[in-house]
């Protein structure tokens, strides 16, 4: 989806009421990397707050307070956006940092340094889905005219942030670096514990199994919908309309089987194959 008001950065759309030129400039030719930031990235709805609240308890090893005392997108802000870097000045080290950047405007200091990156991705069709109705409560968004609009916008990477193809496939070109980190949405869903154990390893945090089962416990779901510094209930109203639904949705895999009409599931098919046809990558989703 749209934002209500865009404007492009080197032909990629971006809401003005949270980003501007400046900022994004700042982010990618300005913005000083740390060698021990560890990014969490994303494309919109794969699963962002999600890894924000597993990487700050692996942090923490387990200890919930920080999770319990700041709402979730102060805790690892969104480098990109306005104002961001005031936040991220504040945030201790090693900094969980969060963009949604597509590779080829992210930070130019990022690819001279030791910093890590996470890259979280999702079955796109429940991306869809998922931004369909977070654009219904989001007052930045142009409100959906109909699902099979959206789709096509979604489709032509007519959206902020740009096409989900040219992310995933921009970002999987460092796949093979030892600084980059990818899984999936579905992966977390079916196995959070493995993730976890994964996710420490790749960081070079060594947590006990009593600190492992405290950030499952605690980055569940259940656990993070219940927790109103985790489910964006402290977004004020005028940004987020509560009554129209809510940012912790459903939680699950394959809620695009409840929404997409089989024609609809075909043509996204045949933009997916045709998109990705040169791209020799199985995804988690293709095999499931
Ligand atoms: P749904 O709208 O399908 O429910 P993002 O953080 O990138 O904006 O992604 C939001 C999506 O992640 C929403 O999906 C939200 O419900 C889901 N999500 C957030 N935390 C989750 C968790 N602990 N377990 C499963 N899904 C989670």
């Amino acid at each position: 989806m749209l934002a209500a008001d865009n404007f492009r950065y080197k032909g990629v759309p971006f809401p003005k009421k949270s980003h501007s030129e400046e900022s994004i400039d700042f982010a990618e030719n300005v913005f000083p990397v740390l060698d021990d930031d560890i990014f969490n990235i994303t494309y919109p709805k794969s699963g962002t707050n999600w890894m924000i609240e597993i990487l700050n308890l692996i942090k923490n090893k387990g200890d919930i307070t920080l999770s319990n005392q700041v709402p979730i997108y102060m805790r690892s802000p969104w480098y990109e956006s306005i104002g961001s870097n005031e936040q991220i000045q504040t945030l201790t080290r090693p900094r969980i940092i969060s963009s949604h950047l597509p590779i080829q405007i992210f930070a130019k200091s990022f690819f001279n340094s030791k910093a890590k990156v996470i890259y979280t991705m999702r079955n796109p069709k429940d991306i869809f889905v998922s931004n369909y109705h977070f654009a219904k409560i989001i007052s930045l968004f142009k409100q959906p005219e109909s699902l099979q609009s959206c789709l096509e916008e979604f489709l032509q990477g007519n959206v902020i942030y740009g096409s989900w193809f040219d992310h995933v496939k921009g970002w999987l070109q460092m796949k093979d670096d030892d600084r980059f980190f990818f899984i999936t949405y579905e992966e977390l869903l079916q196995d959070l514990r493995g993730c976890v154990v994964r996710i420490c390893k790749f960081l070079g945090q060594e947590l006990d199994d009593e600190a492992i089962d405290l950030v499952v416990k605690h980055s569940t779901f259940k656990s993070m919908k219940e927790n109103k510094m985790s489910n964006w209930t402290t977004m004020p109203d005028d940004v987020m309309d509560h009554s129209k639904g809510s940012f912790m949705r459903k939680g699950v895999s394959g809620d695009w089987k409840n929404h997409f009409t089989v024609a609809q599931s075909e043509y996204f098919d045949k933009i997916y194959q045709e998109k990705m046809r040169d791209f020799n990558f199985k995804f988690f989703w293709e095999e499931n």
